[in-house]
């Protein structure tokens, strides 16, 4: 018996030209090159220049990404963007992208999960194609964090960039094995218990201001890895695999001590581990279609891998999605 499955056809990703490095924020803050890249692994962000939205980012990613698939815009009857920094309160950013591409009908809009909003995306356009509902999907994640930090706070501003990935998703009968294409397994995770230890302090609703983003990195720290791990578990119960099996381990990529820490504690081999938060910063829901494209565009990922992604982030909210490239 087939099933439907959501087959990745392209992906592609877009980065602003202006890169800041640690050298860099250490002549306007109290910290240093040493301290951050010990702490973090990062080594620079890219930020977005005056005028460019996070519209903007998402469609030169979502251009790539159809471009590397080979299909045309039309095609697409489904837009799905993970953002926490759109354009605007309303409408959705999303439909700003849709208009962009030239795309006039179909179904656009964002969904916000903040840094697992790639996953929450992906696992949404998945159940839609799954279902028949569409066909042919863009899942896009696209940040410009640089506009909610506060630029004073060395605790937070160092931490994050801006940045834009894409996936082409279709709607394809495959046999109903584990060896088919496409997204094998998600699962996602939500617990608004914590959703005070990273938090924007203004909102439409709240202030009428946007507000800055404001994180307990320690708390967030402390629950990472397990929450990280605890749904990874589930990704292979559901599917009978293990670690052994993963071609590419893809995470969110906010702390490079946070990935290590979860690529050691469920055994993945150090040299499957997909890293770009060193050259990236954290870009939220970006962070995991740009490392995706990154490792598809230097010929790591190749068609019948098995990739499996990892996000975690404000909620707090978590989740894992194993995929056949
Ligand atoms: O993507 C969403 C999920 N977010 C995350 O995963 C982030 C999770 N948290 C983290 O990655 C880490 O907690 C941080 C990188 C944010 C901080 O690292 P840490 O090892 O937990 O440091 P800490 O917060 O315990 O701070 C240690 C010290 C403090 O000084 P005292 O109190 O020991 O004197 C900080 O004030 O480091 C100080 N510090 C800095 N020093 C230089 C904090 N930020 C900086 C800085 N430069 N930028």
């Amino acid at each position: 018996m087939t099933v439907t499955r959501s087959v990745v056809l392209g992906c592609g990703s877009y980065l602003p030209e202006q890169i800041l490095t640690n050298a860099e924020l250490a002549t306007r803050l109290d910290t240093s090159d040493e301290w951050i890249v010990q702490r973090t692994g990062i080594r620079q962000r890219h930020i977005a220049a005056a005028g460019e939205f996070t519209s903007h980012l998402g469609t030169k990613a979502a251009l790539a990404a159809l471009a590397h698939a080979g299909v045309d815009a039309q095609s697409i009857d489904l837009i799905i963007l993970a953002t926490s920094t759109p354009d605007n309160t309303f409408p959705a950013t999303a439909v700003a992208i849709q208009n962009a591409l030239g795309i006039h009908h179909g179904a656009a809009f964002d969904l916000q999960a903040v840094c697992s909003g790639f996953v929450f995306a992906l696992a949404t356009a998945d159940n839609f194609l799954r279902t028949g509902a569409f066909k042919r999907a863009l899942v896009i994640g696209a940040e410009t964090f640089s506009r909610i930090l506060d630029w004073n706070d060395r605790t937070t501003c160092v931490l994050f960039g801006d940045g834009a990935g894409a996936v082409v998703l279709e709607a394809r009968q495959e046999a109903g094995e584990l060896a088919d294409r496409g997204v094998l397994t998600t699962h996602l995770r939500s617990d608004g218990r914590h959703k005070s230890k990273l938090y924007v302090d203004g909102g439409p609703s709240s202030t009428q201001t946007v507000g800055h983003l404001r994180m307990e990195g320690r708390e967030v720290f402390k629950h990472a890895v397990g929450m990280i791990t605890d749904v990874i578990v589930d990704a292979f119960n559901a599917t009978g695999t293990s670690a052994a099996d993963i071609d590419w381990f893809v995470p969110h990529q906010a702390n490079k001590r946070i990935i290590d820490a979860s690529a050691h504690k469920l055994h993945i081999a150090p040299e499957k581990v997909v890293l770009t938060v060193d050259r990236h910063g954290n870009t939220s829901a970006a962070s995991i279609p740009l490392a995706l494209c990154t490792a598809v565009t230097d010929g790591r990922i190749e068609t019948g891998d098995l990739v499996l992604l990892e996000a975690m982030g404000g909620g707090f909210t978590w989740g894992s999605a194993l995929l056949r490239w």
